[in-house]
C-alpha cells in the first residue's frame, strides 16, 4: 500500500540518514544502534547534522547538506531536536549571525513539508506487564496529517496593514480587532487542503483495510472552525463511502480527549489534520505508558523519516537515563516499511518480552536501569 511499506526490499545495503539531534536525542539513537546491530540489519548509516547546535552556529538548524544527504537514502532515523519560540532563538545565535533576519524553524517541520511526508503514524500499544498501562488492550493507531493546517508556517507577528485590510475587507468577524495596533496581534494560518485531507483519510482507511481494522474516526472541531475542519470533515464523509465494511464516526478534539480516557475500547484507527493529531498522539502515548512509549514514521511516497515522539528532554540530557523503548519501536517501523517485516517482529516481539518480565526498566517505568542497558536486555531477547 502507498505510504506505509516500501514495496522495493532490497538485496543489498540499505542506506539509512542517521540524524540524532539534540538532547536524549542522541542517546535514544545509540541504543538503537544496540538493536540493529543485533539484527544483523544491513545498512550503511550515514550521519545527518541537525538541531540546536547547528541554529546557533549556521544560523540554519537542517542544513542544506542534510536535506542533501536525506534526498539519498532508503530511509531516516531521528532522535530529537530542541525547538525555542522565535526571540529566544535569535538571543541564542552566534554574535555574527545576529541582526540578519534570521528566523527559526523547527527542522522536523521543515523535512515534513519539503518531502511531502504527509502522513505521521503513531501505532500506540499497551504491552502486556507495563505498570504505566492506563488499562490493558489498548491498541489505537493515530494517522495525523503531516504537512499543512496550522503547521503551514503562515505567521505573522506583527500583522501587515496589507493583510489587516484584506481581511477587513473580506471576513466580517475580523471587524473585532479593526481596532488593535498591528504589533499587538498575531496571526497564525490554519491551511488545509482537499487534497492534503484526502490523501491522509485514505491512507487512514487503507491501512484499517489492510490490517483489518474495525473502526476509523474522524476528530475536527467542525462546528467552530466551519472552513477547514469543515473540509477536512466533508471529504472523511465522502472516503467512507469507498470502505463500506468499516465503520466509522467522528468527533470533536475537544469530546475525544474525553472519550478517549473514558472508553478506548470504542477506537480502533484516529485521522486528524495536523494540531489534533499532535495533541491525540501525546493523550494515547500517555495511556500506553507516556512518551517513552510513543513512536512515530513520517511517510512520503519516496522517503519516510522514523522517530521517538518525544523531544530532546533537556533536564535529562546527558544522563542516559531515559527510556529507549519510543526509539526501538521506531526501528521495528523503519524495519517494516522497507519489508525487512521479519525482523520487525522480532524486535516487537523482543521488546514486549522485556516490558512483560519487568526487571530491566528506566526511571519512568520505576526502575534504576540507563538507557543503554535497556536496548542490552531487548537485544539479548534477538
Ligand atoms: N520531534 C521532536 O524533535 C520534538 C518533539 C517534541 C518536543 N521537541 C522539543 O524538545 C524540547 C523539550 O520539550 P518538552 O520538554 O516539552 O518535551 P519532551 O518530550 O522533550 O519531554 C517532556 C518530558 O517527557 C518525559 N520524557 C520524554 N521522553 C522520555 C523518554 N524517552 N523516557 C522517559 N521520559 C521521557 C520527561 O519527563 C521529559 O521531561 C523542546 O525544545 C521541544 O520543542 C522536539
Amino acid at each position: 500500500m502507498s505510504g506505509i511499506h516500501n514495496p522495493n526490499k532490497k538485496e543489498g545495503k540499505y542506506r539509512i540518514a542517521w540524524l540524532p539531534g539534540d538532547g536524549i536525542g542522541i542517546e535514544v539513537l545509540d541504543a538503537a544502534q544496540i538493536v540493529l546491530d543485533k539484527l544483523k540489519f544491513k545498512a550503511d548509516y550515514i550521519h545527518g547534522d541537525i538541531g540546536w547546535e547547528y541554529w546557533c552556529k549556521e544560523g540554519d538548524a537542517f542544513p542544506a547538506r542534510t536535506i542533501d544527504l536525506l534526498k539519498n537514502v532508503d530511509a531516516a532515523l531521528f532522535g530529537a531536536i530542541t525547538s525555542k519560540p522565535v526571540k529566544a532563538a535569535e538571543a541564542e545565535l552566534t554574535p555574527e549571525l545576529k541582526g540578519k533576519g534570521l528566523t527559526y524553524r523547527s527542522p522536523i517541520v521543515r523535512m515534513r513539508q519539503l518531502f511531502d511526508l504527509y502522513i505521521c503514524l503513531r501505532p500506540l500499544k499497551a504491552y502486556p506487564g507495563n505498570p504505566l498501562n492506563f488499562k490493558e488492550n489498548i491498541d489505537l493507531v493515530v494517522f495525523r496529517e503531516n504537512t499543512e493546517d496550522l503547521y503551514s508556517g503562515v505567521e505573522f507577528n506583527p500583522v501587515p496593514r496589507e493583510l489587516a485590510d484584506t481581511l477587513l475587507k473580506l471576513a466580517k468577524p475580523f471587524g473585532a480587532f479593526k481596532d488593535v495596533p498591528l504589533d499587538k496581534y498575531a496571526i497564525s494560518c490554519k491551511i488545509n487542503t482537499k487534497k492534503g485531507s484526502e490523501r491522509i483519510i485514505r491512507a487512514a482507511f487503507e491501512f484499517a483495510k489492510k490490517f483489518g481494522r474495525k473502526k476509523v474516526t474522524c476528530i475536527h472541531k467542525a462546528n467552530v472552525v466551519r472552513a477547514t475542519d469543515g473540509l477536512f470533515l466533508e471529504t472523511f464523509k465522502e472516503i467512507a463511502k469507498e470502505y463500506p465494511g468499516i465503520t466509522t464516526d467522528d468527533a470533536n478534539i475537544d469530546a475525544i480527549c474525553m472519550w478517549l480516557l473514558k472508553n478506548p475500547f470504542n477506537y480502533d484507527v484516529l485521522v486528524a489534520p495536523n494540531l489534533y493529531g499532535d495533541i491525540i498522539s501525546d493523550l494515547c502515548a500517555q495511556m500506553v505508558g507516556g512518551l517513552g512509549f510513543g513512536c512515530s514514521g513520517n511517510i512520503g511516497e519516496k522517503l519516510a523519516v522514523f522517530e521517538p515522539t518525544h523531544g530532546s528532554a533537556p533536564k535529562y540530557a546527558g544522563q542516559y537515563k531515559v527510556n529507549p523503548i519510543a526509539t526501538i519501536l521506531a526501528v521495528k517501523m523503519l524495519l517494516d516499511w522497507l519489508g525487512e517485516k521479519e525482523k520487525g517482529v522480532a524486535l516487537e516481539s523482543a521488546v514486549a518480552t522485556v516490558i512483560a518480565a519487568g526487571k530491566v526498566r528506566t526511571y519512568d517505568i520505576g526502575g534504576d536501569a540507563k538507557t543503554l542497558e535497556l536496548a542490552e536486555a531487548i537485544a539479548a531477547q534477538l
